[in-house]
């Protein structure tokens, strides 16, 4: 192993050593060079709509607030005071003017700051008497996140001030997340996240999660109990029934992807998605005709699953959902998934949506447990000294890569193909060799 661990990756063999997925060393070195750099998901808009109000997320293996101030400017603020580093707030949402820490007492606002805020109760206990007035408390606000970006609700962050702009970060895979995030009849962002967010611990590498969601059509065998079962709102005829044909898509070194079609301006029937739900069905199918009408003429894209770089995935079709993949050691992985719903849908067409989403996600979700089982076994068979010497195939469709139609410095690579997860781990190794900037896309499908 190079000291960068960069060479457990060899794109050419089309290997990965199992060591990146195992080993304490190499997660050590991911949390400073992957997550203290790249841009993450942190939580949508919808969950903090008013100033002063704070939903607890994480960004790597630390916990970060993010704060809308009283001028609903919103903050990503690492959670460990600057005195003694304890955990300034210890709840997972809520409204606060101020983070008072319960150690000693240092009181910061919702922006971070320790001083130099008027009318708001921040500073340190015993300035006068014990700092003799010689604290520097404009020094010592909590770290914030230099990077922060609101888009179309979804807030991103990054720990590197020479990070790109986050659509630059993004590329093409945009237009992707513009599905997920839009309204099902187009309207840009009119979505907010159903109350709640699921948080579940699974013992695996948190890798598994996001090579998974790239686009690993391989592993439907996986679901069969469940497309036996028939959990989709179409009953019997499984969860992807009258689904168009997908196909991967990657964006080699940005290290996106996802299952999904691409650009088209042809028309696209009504797939009646929901037949047990007539009347939500009647929803969903004037949402997509008006999507349809206000975009005609104009290319369109439809996905179902993909992931950003690092570790958010999103399910674009129903049930529509977020997933971060939070490394909490090198085999222990704690998955949150928000729900997405349209601003303006009925109380029917929310209720059927939320419903679908607890069958079909989160640690009771009948799809979401056959993943975690595989990623935890395969994480404990992968650890023996033995099981170490081989590394992970990922010959899969090697060399068949062409460049996508109607996007910019992105890859398809048919239905099954491991391409993406490719993608994804060269961009893995870019980061760890410490040049994840500027982005190279001439590596492209390699
Ligand atoms: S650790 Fe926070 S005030 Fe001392
Ligand atoms: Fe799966």
């Amino acid at each position: 192993m190079s000291s960068d661990f960069a060479d457990l990756v060899d794109l050419s063999e089309g290997i990965v050593q199992r060591a990146a997925f195992t080993d304490p060393a190499v997660f050590a070195a991911e949390q400073e060079r992957i997550f203290a750099r790249a841009w993450m998901f942190l939580g949508h808009e919808s969950q903090i709509p008013e100033p002063e109000d704070f939903f607890t997320s994480r960004m790597g293996t630390e916990s970060v607030i993010l704060a809308r101030d009283r001028d609903g400017q919103i903050h990503a603020l690492l959670n460990s005071c600057t005195h003694r580093g304890m955990k300034v707030c210890r709840h997972d949402h809520g409204k606060a003017k101020v983070f008072t820490c319960p150690y000693h007492g240092w009181s910061f606002s919702n922006d971070g700051r320790l001083a130099g805020v008027p009318g708001a109760l921040v500073g340190v206990p015993h300035f006068d008497k014990a700092y003799r007035g010689e604290l520097k408390r404009e020094d010592w606000g909590l770290s914030r996140a230099p990077r922060i970006e609101n888009y179309k609700g979804s807030i991103w962050a990054s720990w590197d001030p020479d990070a790109p702009d986050f659509l630059d970060y993004l590329g093409d895979m945009r237009l992707y997340l513009d599905y997920a995030l839009d309204a099902r009849d187009g309207t840009p962002g009119a979505s907010r996240v159903v109350a709640g967010v699921q948080k579940w611990r699974v013992n695996c590498n948190w890798k598994f999660a996001p090579e998974n969601f790239i686009g690993d059509m391989y592993h439907d065998i996986s679901h069969r109990s469940v497309d036996m079962v028939g959990i989709g709102p179409n009953g019997g005829q499984g969860r992807r029934a009258n689904f168009r044909p997908r196909i991967a898509i990657g964006f080699p070194g940005r290290g996106h992807g996802l299952l999904g079609e691409l650009p088209t301006t042809e028309p696209e029937e009504w797939n009646n998605a929901w037949a047990l739900h007539p009347e939500v069905d009647e929803w969903y199918r004037a949402a997509h005709e008006k999507r349809l009408a206000d975009l005609a003429g104009r290319p369109r894209v439809a996905m179902s699953v993909g992931t950003i770089f690092p570790n958010m995935s999103f399910h674009g079709r129903q049930p529509r959902t977020i997933l971060v993949a939070h490394p909490i050691s090198p085999t222990t992985t704690e998955i949150w998934r928000w729900c997405l719903e349209d601003v303006a849908a009925p109380q029917n067409v929310r209720d059927a949506a939320r419903e679908y989403f607890l069958r079909y996600s989160g640690p009771g979700g009948m799809t979401e447990s056959d993943d975690m089982e595989n990623w935890a076994y395969a994480t404990a068979a992968s650890q023996g000294p033995i099981a170490r010497r081989r590394p992970y195939n990922y010959h899969m469709g090697m060399g068949h890569a062409r460049p996508a139609p109607g996007l910019s410095d992105a890859v398809e690579c048919g239905e099954i193909t491991e391409e993406n997860a490719r993608i994804f781990h060269g961009r893995w190794a870019d980061f760890m060799r410490g040049q994840p900037w500027p982005i190279r896309l001439s590596h492209a499908a390699e």
